[in-house]
């Protein structure tokens, strides 16, 4: 079963008495324990006298009220998700030692959050924005986290762009206007850094609101590494298709839906049993390969702005994720769940995408400063191997399992155990860069391949027409001609024609090419030979 509480830990015993609570077994009492005969009746000094200090149940009360919030996650602060198992339909223990691949029907529980990224956390759930798909698989290895989008590139591929894009999405410092009514800043952002291209002909096109979470796919977006018990590894990325079918919606109806339209729809379609599903699959690569990749074709596996042709690297099925539990208490079990792409299990690795390796460390970070020192405590958080683990991470704000009066330190009294390692780290992580590091920064003539194809072979005319009207729409509200008229430059080099539509749509002309422009965020390298 998928039980969330059905574990072996004794943390996973106490967390599903407290899940299942119910208030006729409840008896009043204050946080201490002591019982109180009535939650009102606050103490006063005489009929019309000030309050009391001795009256610990108010300021009991006042006091966490006064603490609720802990802070939104500063991206993906809205979002929804539920509880279920990854069911493995076709093993791979030649491709990776990580268990949950192991044998066709083994199961591993997971929970899941899925989330829009720029919002704050009440906003509206059908806003033109990428979704967050995280998933949680907990392992009998531990956790590992994919934490993916549903969109299999991204916008960027030098992580020290990351904070600058996400705060054009904010509000405006001064202003504290939001992109719906100012988009001066994105537009101004993207037309400085046009690698951005792909993500945004997706996030303008069809799926840019996808209609409820039920009906889009997952990407891992990153390349990751899969490690056999051999030593070997391929690069690996992963895809999760809905069986539900891909749903969106049209841009003129979002505003109409419930700002919590995904939550209803996730949440009551798993009420009244109608699990949604996933298809995971894999593609993989060798290192050669990648290298020839580079050298034929100018996409690099380190590069998230780019995607692996299919042809090249068919898609494999690995198994299936289904969600069939919802949670009981939205707070423990989706707010509190952290997710980091450095929770790895043996077997899976990053690669050296500067991206990723810059995620590695900014998730766990987010996390002690959002939920606390010993957020990997958490009930939602906390693994569930079944075997006891001990390790010498000790006390911290709300150290729960303290590991007891166990060794803190590495005794030679009391030895721990330890598992040798089945891989060598140093032979997997190989020196293969594909020149990614260096020329983070360059756009070359190949960025504009994949938003070509899109805007030629996989918009029919209905999505093409839609796309001009999402753009010039949303560039409406731009207050920087300039940019605009960068972005058709832009446009114009994935296609003319995209570019003439926008310069109608706009009534602004654009650039008649990127070639020549500089740009504040990038290298423009599309004649050969960098200019800055
Ligand atoms: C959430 C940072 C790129 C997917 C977050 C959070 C931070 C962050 C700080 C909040 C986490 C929390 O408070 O729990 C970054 C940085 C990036 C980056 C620094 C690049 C340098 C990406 C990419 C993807 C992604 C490329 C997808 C491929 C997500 C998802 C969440 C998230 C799904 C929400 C997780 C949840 O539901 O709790 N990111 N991010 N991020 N990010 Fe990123």
């Amino acid at each position: 079963s998928s039980k969330f509480t059905g574990h072996q830990s004794a943390q996973a015993v106490d967390y599903a008495k407290d899940r299942d609570t119910k208030s006729q077994d409840a008896l009043y009492a204050t946080s201490n324990g002591a019982p109180h005969p009535h939650p009102y009746g606050t103490q006063r000094a005489g009929e019309n006298g000030p309050l009391l200090l001795q009256d610990f149940h108010l300021i009991d009360l006042l006091s966490h009220f006064d603490r609720e919030r802990v802070p939104e996650r500063v991206v993906h602060a809205k979002g929804s998700g539920a509880h279920g198992y990854f069911e493995c339909t076709n093993p791979i223990p030649e491709l990776t030692l990580a268990n949950l691949f192991s044998e066709r029907g083994k199961r591993c529980p997971l929970s899941i959050r899925f989330s829009t990224v720029g919002g704050e956390s009440g906003s509206h759930d059908c806003a033109r924005d990428p979704r967050g798909f995280a998933i949680k698989f907990r392992t009998d290895e531990g956790n590992w986290d994919l934490v993916g989008n549903n969109t299999p590139v991204f916008f960027l591929r030098d992580p020290a762009k990351f904070p600058h894009f996400i705060h054009t999405q904010k509000r405006h410092p001064a202003t504290h206007l939001s992109g719906g009514d100012d988009s001066t800043m994105f537009w101004d952002y993207l037309s400085q850094n046009p690698e951005a291209v792909h993500q945004v002909m997706i996030l303008f096109g069809d799926r840019g609101i996808p209609d409820g979470y039920r009906h889009m796919n997952g990407y891992s977006g990153h390349t990751l590494k899969f490690i056999n018990k051999e030593g070997e590894w391929v690069y690996v990325q992963l895809h999760w298709k809905t069986n539900q079918g891909i749903k969106w919606i049209p841009a003129e109806e979002a505003n109409g839906h419930s700002p919590d339209h995904s939550q209803k729809d996730l949440y009551y379609s798993i009420e009244k049993g109608d699990f949604p599903s996933w298809t995971l699959f894999i593609q993989t690569m060798t290192p050669k390969e990648a290298e020839e990749l580079w050298e034929k074709q100018k996409i690099n596996v380190f590069d998230l702005t780019h995607v692996w042709p299919q042809k090249q690297f068919p898609l494999k099925e690995v198994g299936r994720i289904v969600l069939d539990e919802n949670a009981k208490n939205y707070f423990a079990e989706i707010e509190q769940i952290a997710f980091s792409p450095s929770h790895l299990v043996p077997g899976i690795e990053p690669s050296a995408d500067p991206v990723l390796q810059s995620r590695l460390f900014s998730y766990p970070d987010t996390h002690r400063h959002r939920i606390g020192t010993n957020y990997q405590q958490l009930p939602v958080n906390a693994p569930r191997c079944p075997f006891a683990f001990g390790n010498f991470q000790r006390d911290g704000a709300m150290a729960f399992h303290n590991q007891g009066g166990r060794a803190n330190y590495l005794s030679s009294i009391e030895p721990i155990s330890f598992r040798p390692p089945v891989v060598d780290l140093d032979k997997t992580h190989a020196h293969f860069i594909g020149n990614a590091v260096s020329f983070l920064s360059a756009i070359r003539p190949e960025d504009f391949n994949a938003p070509r194809a899109l805007w030629e072979r996989v918009f029919d005319d209905g999505a093409r027409e839609r796309f001009v009207k999402n753009i010039s729409n949303h560039m409406g509200n731009c207050h920087h001609p300039e940019a605009v008229k960068r972005m058709i430059a832009i446009f114009r080099e994935v296609n003319a024609d995209l570019g003439a539509r926008l310069e109608k749509a706009t009534g602004v002309q654009g650039y008649p090419s990127i070639k020549g422009l500089t740009f504040n965020g990038s290298h423009n390298n599309m004649e050969g030979g960098l200019k800055t």
